[in-house]
Protein backbone atom coordinates (compact mmCIF):
# COMPACT_ATOMS: atom_id res chain seq x y z
CA UNK A 1 0.00 0.00 0.00
CA UNK A 2 0.91 3.63 -0.83
CA UNK A 3 0.29 6.58 0.89
CA UNK A 4 -0.30 9.70 -0.86
CA UNK A 5 -0.84 13.19 0.02
CA UNK A 6 2.03 13.47 2.72
CA UNK A 7 4.89 10.91 1.56
CA UNK A 8 6.28 10.39 -1.58
CA UNK A 9 4.78 8.06 -4.00
CA UNK A 10 6.68 5.61 -5.74
CA UNK A 11 5.15 4.25 -9.00
CA UNK A 12 4.19 0.59 -8.59
CA UNK A 13 2.72 -0.89 -11.59
CA UNK A 14 1.54 -4.56 -11.96
CA UNK A 15 -1.91 -4.49 -13.63
CA UNK A 16 -3.08 -2.41 -16.23
CA UNK A 17 -6.87 -2.83 -15.89
CA UNK A 18 -7.73 -2.89 -12.52
CA UNK A 19 -6.91 -0.02 -9.44
CA UNK A 20 -8.15 0.42 -6.13
CA UNK A 21 -7.83 3.08 -3.81
CA UNK A 22 -8.97 4.14 -0.75
CA UNK A 23 -9.79 7.87 -0.03
CA UNK A 24 -11.16 9.78 3.42
CA UNK A 25 -13.79 12.05 3.35
CA UNK A 26 -13.32 15.66 4.65
CA UNK A 27 -15.09 18.44 7.03
CA UNK A 28 -15.20 22.05 5.60
CA UNK A 29 -13.59 24.71 7.96
CA UNK A 30 -14.06 27.58 5.50
CA UNK A 31 -17.55 26.40 3.92
CA UNK A 32 -18.18 26.16 0.00
CA UNK A 33 -21.45 26.78 -0.63
CA UNK A 34 -22.70 28.50 -3.91
CA UNK A 35 -21.23 27.68 -7.34
CA UNK A 36 -20.21 30.46 -10.17
CA UNK A 37 -21.55 31.05 -13.10
CA UNK A 38 -20.36 29.32 -15.91
CA UNK A 39 -17.62 26.22 -16.48
CA UNK A 40 -18.63 23.25 -14.35
CA UNK A 41 -18.47 23.05 -10.27
CA UNK A 42 -16.43 25.83 -9.75
CA UNK A 43 -16.77 27.30 -6.53
CA UNK A 44 -18.11 30.77 -5.45
CA UNK A 45 -15.79 31.39 -3.00
CA UNK A 46 -12.60 29.57 -1.73
CA UNK A 47 -12.85 26.93 1.01
CA UNK A 48 -10.28 24.25 3.21
CA UNK A 49 -10.84 21.60 4.98
CA UNK A 50 -9.39 18.99 7.23
CA UNK A 51 -8.99 15.55 5.78
CA UNK A 52 -11.03 12.93 7.82
CA UNK A 53 -8.78 9.76 7.73
CA UNK A 54 -10.66 7.46 9.37
CA UNK A 55 -14.56 8.04 7.41
CA UNK A 56 -13.40 6.55 4.25
CA UNK A 57 -14.48 5.09 0.68
CA UNK A 58 -12.48 2.05 -0.94
CA UNK A 59 -13.45 1.88 -4.90
CA UNK A 60 -11.97 -0.79 -7.29
CA UNK A 61 -11.75 0.08 -10.74
CA UNK A 62 -11.40 -2.90 -13.30
CA UNK A 63 -11.73 -1.92 -17.01
CA UNK A 64 -11.74 -4.48 -19.70
CA UNK A 65 -11.48 -3.71 -23.29
CA UNK A 66 -14.31 -3.51 -25.83
CA UNK A 67 -13.52 -5.27 -29.29
CA UNK A 68 -15.27 -2.09 -31.28
CA UNK A 69 -17.53 -0.07 -29.48
CA UNK A 70 -19.82 1.03 -32.24
CA UNK A 71 -22.26 2.87 -30.02
CA UNK A 72 -19.67 5.07 -28.68
CA UNK A 73 -22.03 5.01 -24.96
CA UNK A 74 -19.83 5.23 -22.03
CA UNK A 75 -19.88 1.49 -20.64
CA UNK A 76 -20.01 0.55 -17.26
CA UNK A 77 -21.49 -0.93 -14.24
CA UNK A 78 -21.91 0.47 -10.45
CA UNK A 79 -21.58 -1.79 -7.36
CA UNK A 80 -21.75 -0.24 -3.35
CA UNK A 81 -20.83 -2.47 -0.95
CA UNK A 82 -20.99 -5.67 -2.98
CA UNK A 83 -24.79 -4.89 -4.46
CA UNK A 84 -25.74 -3.27 -8.23
CA UNK A 85 -26.76 0.55 -7.91
CA UNK A 86 -28.28 2.26 -10.63
CA UNK A 87 -29.49 4.89 -8.64
CA UNK A 88 -26.01 6.39 -7.86
CA UNK A 89 -25.19 5.74 -12.18
CA UNK A 90 -26.55 8.55 -13.22
CA UNK A 91 -24.59 10.53 -10.93
CA UNK A 92 -21.48 8.22 -11.91
CA UNK A 93 -22.31 8.78 -16.00
CA UNK A 94 -22.00 12.53 -15.34
CA UNK A 95 -18.52 12.14 -13.92
CA UNK A 96 -17.41 9.97 -16.60
CA UNK A 97 -18.85 12.22 -19.45
CA UNK A 98 -17.17 15.23 -17.60
CA UNK A 99 -13.54 13.99 -17.50
CA UNK A 100 -14.01 12.11 -21.26
CA UNK A 101 -12.68 14.88 -22.48
CA UNK A 102 -9.35 14.61 -20.73
CA UNK A 103 -9.57 11.01 -20.91
CA UNK A 104 -10.84 9.93 -24.51
CA UNK A 105 -9.76 6.23 -23.64
CA UNK A 106 -13.11 5.83 -21.58
CA UNK A 107 -14.71 4.95 -24.32
CA UNK A 108 -12.37 1.94 -25.41
CA UNK A 109 -13.25 0.26 -22.47
CA UNK A 110 -15.95 -1.30 -19.98
CA UNK A 111 -15.54 -0.18 -16.46
CA UNK A 112 -17.08 -1.86 -13.46
CA UNK A 113 -17.01 0.16 -10.55
CA UNK A 114 -16.94 -1.59 -6.81
CA UNK A 115 -17.29 0.81 -3.69
CA UNK A 116 -17.77 0.81 -0.29
CA UNK A 117 -17.53 2.58 2.71
CA UNK A 118 -16.34 1.69 5.93
CA UNK A 119 -19.00 4.20 7.92
CA UNK A 120 -22.71 3.28 7.75
CA UNK A 121 -24.66 4.25 4.90
CA UNK A 122 -27.14 6.93 5.68
CA UNK A 123 -25.63 8.21 8.44
CA UNK A 124 -26.34 11.72 6.90
CA UNK A 125 -22.13 11.56 6.33
CA UNK A 126 -20.66 13.10 3.10
CA UNK A 127 -20.04 10.09 1.34
CA UNK A 128 -19.99 11.62 -2.33
CA UNK A 129 -16.70 13.65 -1.26
CA UNK A 130 -14.96 10.15 -0.21
CA UNK A 131 -16.73 8.22 -2.84
CA UNK A 132 -15.66 10.49 -5.90
CA UNK A 133 -12.31 10.96 -4.07
CA UNK A 134 -11.30 7.51 -4.19
CA UNK A 135 -12.99 7.25 -8.06
CA UNK A 136 -11.88 10.34 -9.40
CA UNK A 137 -7.63 8.26 -7.68
CA UNK A 138 -8.79 5.54 -9.93
CA UNK A 139 -9.57 6.70 -12.98
CA UNK A 140 -5.81 9.30 -13.09
CA UNK A 141 -4.08 6.64 -12.13
CA UNK A 142 -5.05 4.81 -15.39
CA UNK A 143 -4.69 7.52 -17.44
CA UNK A 144 -0.84 7.62 -15.37
CA UNK A 145 -0.55 4.26 -16.56
CA UNK A 146 -1.27 4.80 -20.09
CA UNK A 147 0.97 8.21 -20.07
CA UNK A 148 3.45 5.79 -18.68
CA UNK A 149 3.43 2.74 -21.84
CA UNK A 150 3.15 5.47 -24.68
CA UNK A 151 5.57 7.85 -23.53
CA UNK A 152 8.82 8.43 -21.56
CA UNK A 153 7.90 11.67 -20.61
CA UNK A 154 4.97 11.41 -18.30
CA UNK A 155 4.38 14.12 -16.99
CA UNK A 156 1.67 12.29 -14.20
CA UNK A 157 5.18 10.71 -12.72
CA UNK A 158 5.32 13.62 -10.50
CA UNK A 159 3.28 13.19 -7.11
CA UNK A 160 1.67 17.00 -7.27
CA UNK A 161 1.02 16.64 -10.58
CA UNK A 162 -0.77 13.74 -10.38
CA UNK A 163 -2.57 14.98 -7.47
CA UNK A 164 -3.96 17.87 -9.07
CA UNK A 165 -5.25 16.36 -11.85
CA UNK A 166 -7.13 13.77 -9.54
CA UNK A 167 -8.07 16.65 -7.47
CA UNK A 168 -9.83 18.14 -10.79
CA UNK A 169 -11.33 15.18 -11.36
CA UNK A 170 -12.97 14.42 -8.11
CA UNK A 171 -14.13 18.13 -8.64
CA UNK A 172 -15.85 17.11 -11.52
CA UNK A 173 -18.20 14.23 -9.71
CA UNK A 174 -18.75 16.25 -6.36
CA UNK A 175 -17.24 19.52 -5.58
CA UNK A 176 -15.80 19.23 -2.01
CA UNK A 177 -14.76 15.77 -2.73
CA UNK A 178 -11.35 17.63 -4.68
CA UNK A 179 -10.26 18.63 -0.87
CA UNK A 180 -10.18 14.87 0.17
CA UNK A 181 -6.50 13.39 -2.02
CA UNK A 182 -4.49 15.99 0.20
CA UNK A 183 -3.58 14.09 3.81
CA UNK A 184 -2.72 18.28 4.90
CA UNK A 185 -5.79 20.78 4.84
CA UNK A 186 -7.37 20.95 0.95
CA UNK A 187 -7.58 24.31 0.02
CA UNK A 188 -9.42 25.30 -3.00
CA UNK A 189 -11.12 28.15 -5.09
CA UNK A 190 -9.29 31.09 -5.98
CA UNK A 191 -7.83 33.65 -3.15
CA UNK A 192 -5.66 36.43 -2.75
CA UNK A 193 -4.50 34.37 0.65
CA UNK A 194 -3.10 31.37 -0.95
CA UNK A 195 -0.94 31.95 -4.07
CA UNK A 196 -1.17 28.41 -6.15
CA UNK A 197 -4.98 28.00 -4.79
CA UNK A 198 -7.30 27.85 -7.81
CA UNK A 199 -10.79 27.20 -8.79
CA UNK A 200 -10.06 24.02 -10.99
CA UNK A 201 -8.31 21.96 -8.32
CA UNK A 202 -7.46 21.73 -4.61
CA UNK A 203 -4.31 22.33 -3.76
CA UNK A 204 -2.44 21.08 -0.04
CA UNK A 205 -2.01 23.69 2.80
CA UNK A 206 1.36 22.37 3.25
CA UNK A 207 2.53 25.79 5.12
CA UNK A 208 3.71 25.06 8.58
CA UNK A 209 0.76 24.35 10.70
CA UNK A 210 1.26 25.81 14.25
CA UNK A 211 1.29 22.47 16.50
CA UNK A 212 -1.68 23.45 19.18
CA UNK A 213 -3.58 22.79 15.40
CA UNK A 214 -1.43 19.57 14.48
CA UNK A 215 -2.65 16.64 16.43
CA UNK A 216 -6.76 17.32 16.39
CA UNK A 217 -9.28 14.67 15.53
CA UNK A 218 -13.13 15.01 14.56
CA UNK A 219 -15.98 13.01 16.69
CA UNK A 220 -19.30 13.15 14.28
CA UNK A 221 -22.74 13.18 16.52
CA UNK A 222 -24.93 11.47 14.44
CA UNK A 223 -28.69 13.36 14.88
CA UNK A 224 -30.19 12.61 11.90
CA UNK A 225 -29.24 9.66 9.45
CA UNK A 226 -32.63 10.25 6.60
CA UNK A 227 -32.24 11.86 3.41
CA UNK A 228 -31.59 15.61 3.39
CA UNK A 229 -35.15 17.50 2.67
CA UNK A 230 -32.63 19.78 0.28
CA UNK A 231 -29.87 18.58 -1.19
CA UNK A 232 -26.42 20.53 -1.64
CA UNK A 233 -27.05 20.45 -5.55
CA UNK A 234 -30.40 22.34 -4.67
CA UNK A 235 -28.70 24.09 -2.11
CA UNK A 236 -25.79 25.31 -4.08
CA UNK A 237 -28.61 26.71 -6.55
CA UNK A 238 -30.33 28.62 -4.46
CA UNK A 239 -27.42 31.23 -4.06
CA UNK A 240 -28.02 32.32 -7.46
CA UNK A 241 -30.86 34.43 -6.43
CA UNK A 242 -29.90 34.74 -2.87
CA UNK A 243 -29.83 38.17 -1.71
CA UNK A 244 -26.98 38.04 0.85
CA UNK A 245 -25.09 35.76 -1.16
CA UNK A 246 -22.50 38.18 -2.73
CA UNK A 247 -21.49 39.55 1.25
CA UNK A 248 -21.22 35.33 2.10
CA UNK A 249 -19.17 35.05 -0.70
CA UNK A 250 -16.77 38.17 0.56
CA UNK A 251 -17.01 37.06 4.06
CA UNK A 252 -15.72 33.57 3.05
CA UNK A 253 -12.81 35.35 1.33
CA UNK A 254 -11.43 36.97 4.70
CA UNK A 255 -12.65 33.73 6.74
CA UNK A 256 -10.30 31.93 4.60
CA UNK A 257 -7.76 34.28 5.06
CA UNK A 258 -7.59 34.60 8.78
CA UNK A 259 -7.94 31.18 9.64
CA UNK A 260 -5.08 30.70 7.57
CA UNK A 261 -2.92 33.07 10.09
CA UNK A 262 -4.81 31.17 13.07
CA UNK A 263 -3.48 27.86 12.02
CA UNK A 264 0.13 28.97 11.22
CA UNK A 265 -0.23 31.47 14.59
CA UNK A 266 -1.33 28.54 16.86
CA UNK A 267 -4.40 30.90 17.87
CA UNK A 268 -7.03 28.13 19.39
CA UNK A 269 -9.36 30.75 20.50
CA UNK A 270 -10.04 32.25 16.81
CA UNK A 271 -9.76 29.24 15.14
CA UNK A 272 -12.35 27.90 17.07
CA UNK A 273 -14.56 30.72 17.37
CA UNK A 274 -14.39 30.95 13.17
CA UNK A 275 -15.23 27.66 12.78
CA UNK A 276 -18.26 27.79 14.32
CA UNK A 277 -19.43 30.93 12.91
CA UNK A 278 -18.71 29.57 9.27
CA UNK A 279 -21.06 26.57 10.44
CA UNK A 280 -23.42 28.84 11.78
CA UNK A 281 -23.03 31.05 8.45
CA UNK A 282 -23.76 27.99 5.96
CA UNK A 283 -26.70 27.32 8.14
CA UNK A 284 -27.76 30.69 8.09
CA UNK A 285 -27.55 31.02 4.20
CA UNK A 286 -30.22 28.10 4.13
CA UNK A 287 -32.20 29.76 6.28
CA UNK A 288 -32.48 33.16 4.31
CA UNK A 289 -33.20 31.19 0.72
CA UNK A 290 -35.83 31.58 -1.26
CA UNK A 291 -37.38 29.22 -0.65
CA UNK A 292 -36.23 28.73 2.76
CA UNK A 293 -35.05 25.70 4.81
CA UNK A 294 -33.84 24.08 7.46
CA UNK A 295 -31.64 20.66 7.64
CA UNK A 296 -30.39 21.63 11.81
CA UNK A 297 -32.91 19.81 14.20
CA UNK A 298 -33.74 20.38 17.81
CA UNK A 299 -30.89 18.11 19.01
CA UNK A 300 -28.12 19.62 16.56
CA UNK A 301 -29.22 23.07 18.16
CA UNK A 302 -28.97 21.24 22.15
CA UNK A 303 -25.73 19.28 20.97
CA UNK A 304 -24.12 22.97 20.03
CA UNK A 305 -25.33 24.29 23.66
CA UNK A 306 -24.24 21.19 25.66
CA UNK A 307 -20.40 21.77 23.86
CA UNK A 308 -20.36 26.17 24.58
CA UNK A 309 -21.54 25.16 27.85
CA UNK A 310 -18.82 22.24 28.46
CA UNK A 311 -16.15 24.97 27.09
CA UNK A 312 -16.83 27.97 29.06
CA UNK A 313 -16.44 25.55 31.94
CA UNK A 314 -13.25 23.66 31.00
CA UNK A 315 -11.77 26.05 28.55
CA UNK A 316 -10.86 22.44 26.46
CA UNK A 317 -9.81 23.26 22.56
CA UNK A 318 -12.98 21.92 21.36
CA UNK A 319 -15.31 23.06 18.40
CA UNK A 320 -18.57 22.68 16.76
CA UNK A 321 -18.87 22.54 12.72
CA UNK A 322 -21.91 21.84 10.31
CA UNK A 323 -21.90 20.43 6.84
CA UNK A 324 -24.80 20.37 4.78
CA UNK A 325 -26.93 18.08 7.34
CA UNK A 326 -28.39 18.34 11.00
CA UNK A 327 -25.15 15.89 12.19
CA UNK A 328 -22.72 17.97 14.35
CA UNK A 329 -18.96 17.42 13.77
CA UNK A 330 -16.98 17.99 17.43
CA UNK A 331 -13.54 18.98 16.38
CA UNK A 332 -10.82 18.41 19.34
CA UNK A 333 -7.47 18.79 20.21
CA UNK A 334 -6.59 15.42 21.05
CA UNK A 335 -4.66 15.30 24.19
CA UNK A 336 -7.60 16.19 25.40
CA UNK A 337 -9.29 12.93 24.31
CA UNK A 338 -9.99 11.43 27.02
CA UNK A 339 -12.06 14.50 28.94
CA UNK A 340 -13.81 14.87 25.49
CA UNK A 341 -14.65 11.27 24.98
CA UNK A 342 -15.92 10.58 28.29
CA UNK A 343 -17.99 14.19 27.95
CA UNK A 344 -19.92 12.47 25.10
CA UNK A 345 -20.47 9.11 26.43
CA UNK A 346 -21.82 10.99 29.70
CA UNK A 347 -23.74 14.42 28.25
CA UNK A 348 -24.20 14.17 24.26
CA UNK A 349 -25.43 10.66 24.05
CA UNK A 350 -28.78 11.30 24.28
CA UNK A 351 -28.93 13.49 21.66
CA UNK A 352 -27.50 11.00 19.00
CA UNK A 353 -30.01 9.34 16.93
CA UNK A 354 -29.38 5.25 18.41
CA UNK A 355 -26.32 6.79 20.40
CA UNK A 356 -24.31 6.92 17.05
CA UNK A 357 -21.10 8.68 16.61
CA UNK A 358 -18.15 8.08 14.59
CA UNK A 359 -14.36 9.36 15.46
CA UNK A 360 -11.71 9.82 12.87
CA UNK A 361 -8.31 10.89 13.20
CA UNK A 362 -7.64 13.78 11.03
CA UNK A 363 -4.52 14.34 8.65
CA UNK A 364 -3.85 11.06 6.73
CA UNK A 365 -4.08 11.14 2.94
CA UNK A 366 -5.37 8.42 0.16
CA UNK A 367 -4.06 5.34 -0.10
CA UNK A 368 -3.12 3.35 -3.29
CA UNK A 369 -4.11 -0.74 -2.46
O1 LIG B 1 -19.53 19.06 -2.65
P1 LIG B 1 -20.96 19.35 -2.41
O2 LIG B 1 -21.64 19.85 -3.64
O3 LIG B 1 -21.68 18.20 -1.78
O4 LIG B 1 -21.06 20.58 -1.39
C1 LIG B 1 -20.70 20.43 -0.05
C2 LIG B 1 -20.75 21.70 0.66
C3 LIG B 1 -20.49 21.65 2.16
O5 LIG B 1 -20.22 20.34 2.61
C4 LIG B 1 -21.70 22.16 2.90
C5 LIG B 1 -19.32 22.54 2.52
C6 LIG B 1 -17.97 22.09 2.07
O6 LIG B 1 -17.15 22.95 1.74
O7 LIG B 1 -17.69 20.87 2.11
Amino acid sequence: MERLGNTKLTLKMTNNNCVIYRCPSNIALVKYWGKKEGGVQLPANPSISWTLSDLHATTKVTRTEIEANFSRDIQFDFYLAGERKSSFEPKIRQFLERILPFMPQIKDFKWKIESTNNFPHGTGIASSAAGFGALALCFAEFQRMDFESKSENNPMRNEGEFLKIASKYARLGSGSACRSVYGEPGIWGETVSWEEANDEFAVPFNSEVHPSLKNWADVVLIVDDGEKSVSSTQGHDLLKEHPYAQSRYNQAQINLSRLLSLMQQGDVKGFISLVESEALQLHSMMMSSEPYYLLIRPNTVALIEKIWRKRSENQWPMAFTLDAGANVHLLYDKSYTSEVMNFIEAELLPYCKNSLYLCSDIGSGPIKI
